[in-house]
């Protein structure tokens, strides 16, 4: 997804540190790049397709670039139009006095380039974003703030944008509507940023902008304003992520270091939640809703993607310990079920980035319908997170690879550990809720244990690594496992899989078996392991291969790896799923992929 970073301060190298926060955000998948900075008073622009070194070698070719105190910068994803160096942004008035990056959509924007063109206006690209510039441009009578109020009054859709204006040079303006943007301050220096991983190396003191403000940047000082053009005052953040927890950390891969740092960051997610005493949970971020959840019938787990997954499993914890009905809706789904919500419905939006557009918009939509809604998130201050009544952070650090590994761990727990909260105010006995507590408090371990021996998954990658296709099955809280398992060796390896019910073998993919095929088959003891053993037995007689994630060695499979029990139905999923991400990850490694920034995927996705 598209990022930006704009600076205004007294460093004069300020391609440098735009270029440096343009590389925190790779993470977010871009297919352009591109600069614009004030140098010897006129504003010099630079822009490459591909990764961020082609802008650099684009940039180093141009010397009067180097020098300047202002600048904005923008890594593109392509939606209107493809990634070319016209449609890279960023863009500029006619007059190329103006210049903008911009995240985001603007619904009307065929309109007002149409209006536009017939004052004359000339596009070169197929952006949004050029229109906005051009937009912009026109309204311009000297005071850049004013121009960028105006426009907003014209235009509708989703936007963070910043804009420098070559006859202001001390000027940078940032504004915001459904598009993330933070500002970092510092004594001598203002950096805005699409996301803190930009603004982190050079200050942990961050602005988050609002729907509907303005940010008026003149060297180093600054106004926020409404689009009405009311100063407001806002509170300074401070970051508790710091550099080196947004790096790797010495693995080749952040796939492989978020999945190894589990066992840590679930203990963070998971500390001072739990009240031992009397089995219960203690969600800070719960207690102003705490007497409205006695009053709801029914619950809605959202999410999409492996959050979807991680609301499904949070489904069946749900349905089977809190004494409410619960029903995972994908978001983008949202709409065609929005019947079922009322202010008796607790939404419960599954979201790591906290910026995905189709879970905020079926949030907003539950909103109107009077649910109760509360989110699991992981961004700090992102939309959802300010969007919902209340809610629970993943406190698991940022997940830069582009696959979701440690944040669906972490809404597993959460969710289980809200179906307890709810079912002990509902009559959960406190036997059982002290049992899957003591099992959540022996997850680290266990993931702990497989970490240690990560390497051993690569013997078993190598045996599917070639594959085409493949089944994941799991059945009651290993079935979304199974679904999360086969997402992810989709995402980074590319090969076909499909996750599935083991009872829903028989009713037609049992005729794919045959003994070029490999099962993946999730085996570990639970209450359901003699119909899963059934399920194999059906793939081994069709001569299909099987390789089993099992607690003990099982005879009749081609592999079986051993994963360690915590003896609880519903944690032992959460174990089981860490071994499918490791063997995502080795297939990935064996096949020579980007595993960081697969094909096609972008980090958060904040179009609809
Ligand atoms: C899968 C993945 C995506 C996200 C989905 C939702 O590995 O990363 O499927 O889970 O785009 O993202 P969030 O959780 O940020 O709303």
């Amino acid at each position: 997804m598209c990022g930006i970073v704009a600076y205004s301060g007294k460093n004069n190298s300020v391609l440098p540190i735009l270029v440096s926060g343009l590389k925190r955000l790779e993470y977010r998948g871009y297919d352009s790049a591109g600069v614009a900075i004030f140098s010897n008073n006129i504003i010099y622009s630079k822009k490459a397709v591909g990764k961020i070194v082609s802008l650099e070698e684009v940039i180093n070719k141009n010397s009067p670039l180097e020098v300047g105190n202002v600048g904005i910068a923008h890594t593109r994803w392509a939606t209107h139009g493809s990634a070319t160096i016209e449609n890279a942004h960023p863009h500029y008035s006619q007059d190329k006095k103006i210049w903008v990056v911009h995240n985001g959509i603007i619904e009307n924007y065929q309109e007002i380039k149409e209006q536009l063109i017939r004052q004359g206006m000339r596009f070169e690209s197929e952006t949004d974003t050029e229109v906005i510039a051009k937009l912009i441009g026109s309204l311009y009578k000297g005071d850049l703030r004013e121009a960028v109020l105006a426009a907003t009054r014209l235009l509708t859709g989703a936007y963070a944008l910043c804009i420098i204006c070559e006859d202001e040079p001390n000027r940078l303006i940032g504004v915001k509507i459904s598009s993330p943007l933070v500002v970092g301050i510092a004594d001598d220096e203002i950096i805005i940023a699409s996301d803190v991983s930009a603004i982190i190396e050079r200050t942990k003191k961050v602005i988050y902008l609002e729907d509907g403000e303005l940010i008026d940047i003149n060297n180093t000082t600054y106004d926020i304003v409404s689009f009405h053009n009311k100063v407001k005052k806002k509170a300074i953040s401070e970051i508790d992520w710091d550099l080196e927890t947004a790096t790797k950390g010495g693995y080749d891969h952040y796939l492989l270091k978020e999945i190894l740092e589990q066992p840590q960051v679930i203990k963070d997610s998971v500390r001072g939640r739990i009240v031992n005493e009397t089995a219960d949970i203690n969600f800070g971020g719960l207690i102003e809703v705490r007497s409205r959840l006695k009053q709801i019938d029914k619950i809605v787990v959202l999410g999409v993607g492996t959050s979807f997954y991680a609301a499904k499993l949070g489904e069946l914890y749900f349905n089977a310990l809190s004494g409410v009905p619960a029903i995972a809706v994908m978001s983008p789904e949202y709409r065609y079920t929005k019947n079922i919500i009322n202010d008796k419905t607790w939404l419960i939006a599954m979201s790591q980035s906290g910026e995905t557009a189709d879970t905020i918009a079926a949030i907003n939509e539950a909103k109107k319908h009077g649910a109760l809604v509360t989110g699991i998130v992981n961004t700090v201050g992102s939309t959802v997170a300010r969007i919902t009544d209340a809610g629970v952070y993943n406190h698991i650090g940022p997940e830069i690879s582009v696959a979701s590994t440690k944040a669906f761990t972490s809404q597993g727990v959460l969710l289980l550990m809200h179906a307890i909260m709810l079912g002990r105010q509902r009559g959960l006995d406190y036997s059982e809720a002290s049992a899957i507590i003591t099992a959540i408090k022996k997850l680290p371990d266990a993931m702990q244990e497989i970490a240690n021996n990560h390497q051993s998954i690569e013997s078993i990658a190598k045996l599917i690594y070639q594959d085409k296709n493949l089944l994941y099955i799991g059945r009651q809280y290993n079935y979304p496992i199974a679904l999360e398992g086969a997402l992810k060796i989709k995402e980074i390896s590319y090969i076909h899989a499909e996750g599935l019910s083991g009872g829903e073998l028989k009713h037609g993919f049992i005729a794919l078996i045959d003994n070029e095929l490999s099962t993946i088959a999730l085996a570990t003891n639970d209450s359901v392991t003699d119909k899963m053993h059934a399920n194999i037995a059906e793939i081994k007689a069709r001569h299909g291969k099987v390789i089993a994630i099992a607690n003990q060695n099982l005879s009749n499979v081609d592999a079986t790896i051993l994963v360690p029990d915590v003896q609880s139905d519903f944690v032992q999923p959460l174990v089981n799923n860490v071994i499918l991400q490791l063997l995502a990850y080795y297939v990935a490694k064996l096949r020579n992929l980007n595993i960081d920034q697969p094909r096609n995927l972008a980090k958060s996705v904040t179009v609809e």
